[in-house]
């Protein structure tokens, strides 16, 4: 039986045995990238290289990357949606393309892990005339090239979603086909990079009647279809056009970038649809029926979301994330409470987080080390917030019950307030109105459905707006912000003192935070030397260089590193001064990207310092015209 890590390993080893370098992951949380709170794909620390910039490792990296999509959170409870998911990757900065990159892959799929290539179903790019992109023919032939090797007609089928897959072997599809960070054409900002893509599914068969019993079911079966029977293991996106005032340009070089499913690939070679049946999950699934002494079976949903959001907690908060009201912390909060409540649906009422901890670190420790040696802080945190909730839950019973005292009626307003507010699941809360004898509103699941459905739809609006502002009009100033928080990195040694070294750093279009080591509050002079240090580095114009170097080298040179551990062998190191070797105010190990001038910076003006935790303080600053 092939393992969760015995499957990364191999498709690793076959990606160097292809001139791929092998990179560590990036964590789970984008540094200074103000466009989205969580890595959600392997691509997204690549951007840079995609767009051009070079990367130290050459033009072929491969890894397998943490990612975290929050938007998937009430998706999960069935056989293979997770919120947490390791995406295993392969670049092809500017060398090879779309022929290599199918061959390749099929031949993992096939040779390597034994997949049969009769249940194997592609799909491609339709093309968009108004946009001037054409279908993707060079896909299609490739394919049927690759199918014809296994004496496999591959039948192209337009439209399957209206006419289902009748006996087609490849796909095309519009939007669904084309892969941005932004999603379809329409919806990509000035500047980003996009292309038609190609996916790989893995066909369950009829025999175990997923179709049937979903609730699909009066509709046709393809293989985009929500009923599980086909599963998308894979995507090679050939990421060849940027966005311009004038339309889709190509970009100046064609790159591919391919995201595979682990879960979902082992999965596949399992020949069982349900992720959670891999080893990545058996272990804790076993702990959780033990400690609730029901079984899996009888209520999976519960068992899933437990299991995600646990799995997902854990190694947001290795990362660096912690519990609370916004932004990053909101998601960790709310698979925690999700973990709560799903566990009373399972009738467990006492606390159990932390028991399912070691079940996680055990699976993860080897490939991703940083569970392991921050398992107390884990624990810990997860004790403090479970703790923390379930008073919340029992002051959100006394509350339902004094509302609808009066009324006996709960109404589906009420449940989603309570849902909102309080974290009330919906079932909860129509168990609590039976047990108390209360009537419900007529349609109450429908209507609260609704409700839920308007409040997403909202928020997701929100979020497409954020993402659009950060990069639309704003990258130029991320970028400033970013040398910017060099300079005061700088600054902050020459006058405080060599001690003083990163604990963090956050970027947003309006202002630059830094966190950094010293035992107590700046006064107001050191701030100001600080600022105007800063201002003087600004106004001398002082190149930017960037340089690849050994990272012993670099460091030796210098070069201030924040995580030491999580860059790679060779390097890229930004140099701030006249001369990078023996005239220089700042160097760093960064990704960039940078400004090339420091006049260009403009002004900076630091507006708050405070303590963020015992010997570590936080400075603000905001660029001034
Ligand atoms: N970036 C592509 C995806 O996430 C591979 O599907």
């Amino acid at each position: 039986m092939l393992t969760a890590s015995q499957l990364r390993q191999k498709y690793l080893s076959f990606c160097e045995k292809n001139g791929h370098v092998v990179i560590p992951s990036s964590p789970l949380v984008p540094e200074n990238d103000p466009t989205t709170l969580f890595t959600g794909s392997g691509m997204q620390p690549m951007i840079t290289y995609l767009l051009g910039a070079k990367h130290p490792k050459g033009t072929r990296i491969s890894d397998s990357q943490k990612c975290f999509r929050s938007q998937d959170i009430e998706e999960v409870g069935d056989n293979r949606h997770t919120t947490f998911f390791e995406m295993l990757g392969n670049w092809s900065l500017g060398d090879y393309f779309k022929k290599e990159q199918l061959n390749w892959y099929f031949n993992f799929l096939t040779k390597e892990l034994g997949l049969d290539p009769e249940k194997l179903f592609v799909t491609v790019y339709q093309g968009n005339e108004e946009l001037g992109i054409p279908q993707d023919n060079e896909a299609i032939e490739l394919w049927q090239a690759i199918f014809a090797e296994h004496g496999i007609e591959a039948k192209v089928i337009n439209k399957a979603d209206q006419v289902g897959a009748q006996d087609g072997r490849i796909f095309t599809y519009g939007d669904k086909n084309w892969w941005s960070r932004a999603g379809a054409p329409k919806n990509m900002p000035i500047g980003e990079p996009g292309g038609p893509d190609s996916e790989v599914f893995y066909d369950f068969g009829s025999e175990l009647k997923l179709h049937e019993n979903s609730i699909w079911k009066n509709e046709v079966c393809h293989v985009n279809c929500d009923c599980g029977r086909y599963m998308e293991i894979g995507n090679s996106v050939f990421m060849q056009y940027q966005k311009t005032n004038n339309g889709f340009e190509p970009l100046p070089q064609k790159n591919i970038d391919f995201g595979g499913g682990l879960e979902r690939t082992l999965a596949a070679v399992m020949q069982d649809p349900d992720v959670f049946n891999t080893d990545l999950f058996l272990p804790m699934i076993t702990l959780l029926e033990n400690i609730s002494g029901k079984s899996y079976k009888t209520d999976p949903t519960s068992f899933r979301v437990i299991a995600d959001h646990m799995r997902a907690a854990v190694m947001l908060i290795a990362d660096g994330v912690f519990p609370g009201n916004k932004d990053q912390g909101y998601y960790v909060r709310r698979l925690i409470r999700r973990s709560v409540r799903y566990g009373k649906k399972l009738g467990i009422n006492h606390e159990f987080l932390t028991d399912l901890v070691p079940s996680v670190i055990e699976v993860y420790q080897d490939a991703y080390p940083v569970v392991k040696t921050k398992q107390n802080e884990i624990t810990n945190v997860l004790a403090q917030e479970e703790k923390k909730f379930l008073r919340t839950l029992e002051k959100g019973l006394r509350e339902f019950e004094k509302n609808l005292e009066q009324t006996k009626v709960l109404t589906a307003e009420q449940a989603f307030n309570l849902y909102e507010t309080y974290g009330f699941p919906l079932e909860l809360s129509l168990e609590e109105a039976k047990t108390q004898g209360l009537s419900l509103a007529e349609q109450i699941e429908t209507a609260f459905q609704r409700i839920k459905k308007e409040h997403a739809d909202k928020s997701r609006t929100a979020s497409v707006g954020k993402f659009k502002g950060g990069l639309q009009d704003h990258s130029e100033i991320t970028v400033k912000y970013h040398t910017a928080t060099h300079l005061l990195h700088a600054a902050l040694r020459q006058i405080l003192g060599k001690e003083v070294s990163q604990k963090g750093s956050n970027i947003t279009v309006e202002r630059l935070r830094f966190d950094f080591s010293y035992p107590q509050a700046l006064t107001v002079d050191q701030l100001k030397q600080i600022e105007d240090q800063i201002n003087k580095w600004i106004e001398l114009d002082l190149p930017m260089h960037k340089q690849v170097m050994q990272k012993e080298a670099a460091l030796k040179a210098g070069a201030l590193a924040f995580f030491v551990e999580k860059y790679p062998d060779e390097v890229n190191v930004y140099t701030v001064g006249t001369n990078p070797t023996n005239d220089w105010i700042s160097k760093e190990l960064c990704g960039g990207p940078h400004v090339t001038h420091t006049a260009e910076i403009g002004h900076i003006e630091l507006f708050k310092e405070q303590a963020v935790a015992a010997g570590v303080r936080r400075i603000y600053a905001r660029l001034t015209i």
